[in-house]
């Protein structure tokens, strides 16, 4: 049995869908309740509060983990405890790329490193689906803002990034791997307004922010240091975090989906 946290979120929604759909029995982890497929139960849980996660343990034998809540050690404890032999840990590029900003992800990850259980890591690029927060000014007057309108990032479809928790998950082989997981290409933000727009047939202006004003505007719904550290790659992104990752190529044996692609898919949430 499968643990997936996260599951009412853009990967664990997904990835708790593609493993019912492999027949495989999902225990689905959320604060919230979680439409789910047939096959799968849903198990009330908080990352915060490990003892909580017990009953959704027992008798799991892999957990997909998120970056939530302060007590990994805890959390993968009371996995172990349930059966968990394997996990796979939702992390961040930023977590390699830029340790002393990515402070809650890197202290997820040597916790995994160190539990005794079979782990390997992934960590996305900035995701597709954060252009989710553009879904309100879009639909209400058609425009999209952000800052650093033309740096390019490979940005990623959390619908790979399932695909691939669901191979690693259930395939031997991965253990002790870390993969880097990005797009096919850099998109900007101006040009993924733009196909957006493409996407939903009407013209998206675009605006540009100030640093000041995504800053301001980010500080509403995440922690300071994640807000410096995603500010960093978006603004000055390394070369490293420019680059295409080989890594959902090789493990899907398919490209990556491309920012259009799931631009159609969603363009329902922009009309
Ligand atoms: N967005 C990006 O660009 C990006 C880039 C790299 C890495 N990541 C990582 O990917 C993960 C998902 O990001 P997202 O932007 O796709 O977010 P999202 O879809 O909004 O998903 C967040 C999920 O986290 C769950 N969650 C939050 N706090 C929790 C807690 N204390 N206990 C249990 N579940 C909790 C939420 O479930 P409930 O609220 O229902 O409990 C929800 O399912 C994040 O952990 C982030 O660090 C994101």
């Amino acid at each position: 049995m499968f643990v997936v946290t996260g599951a009412t979120g853009n990967v664990g929604s997904e990835l708790v869908r593609l493993l019912a759909a492999a027949g495989e029995q999902v225990t689905a982890v959320s604060r919230r309740p979680a439409p789910l497929p047939g096959g799968a139960r849903h198990s009330a849980g908080d990352l915060g509060d490990p003892a909580g996660l017990k009953a959704a343990f027992e008798g799991a034998g892999a957990l997909f983990l998120l970056v939530a809540g302060d007590e990994p050690r805890a959390v993968l404890e009371a996995a172990a405890a349930g059966g968990v032999r394997r996990v796979v840990l939702l992390s961040s590029q930023g977590a390699g790329t830029r340790p002393g900003l990515y402070g809650h992800p890197v202290a997820f990850e040597e916790a995994v490193r160190e539990s005794g259980l079979e782990w390997t890591i992934l960590r996305p690029g900035g995701f597709a689906s954060n252009a989710f927060a553009w879904a309100e000014p879009i639909r209400a007057h058609r425009t999209a803002a952000a800052p650093f309108a033309d740096v390019a990032l490979p940005v990623i479809d959390p619908a790979d990034i399932a695909e691939v928790a669901s191979v690693v998950l259930r395939e031997d082989g991965h253990a002790g791997r870390t993969y880097v997981l990005t797009g096919p290409g850099p998109v900007s933000p101006r040009e993924r307004a733009a196909v957006i727009g493409e996407a939903v047939g009407a013209e998206v202006r675009f605006v540009e922010q100030s640093r000041e004003e995504a800053r301001a505007q980010m500080l509403g719904f995440m922690p300071e240091q994640a807000v410096e550290g995603t500010l960093a790659i978006l603004g000055t992104p390394t070369e490293e975090e420019r680059r295409v990752s080989p890594d959902v190529e090789r493990l899907l044996g398919r490209a990556p989906r491309t920012f259009a692609d799931w631009a159609a898919r969603n363009a329902v949430a922009f009309r």
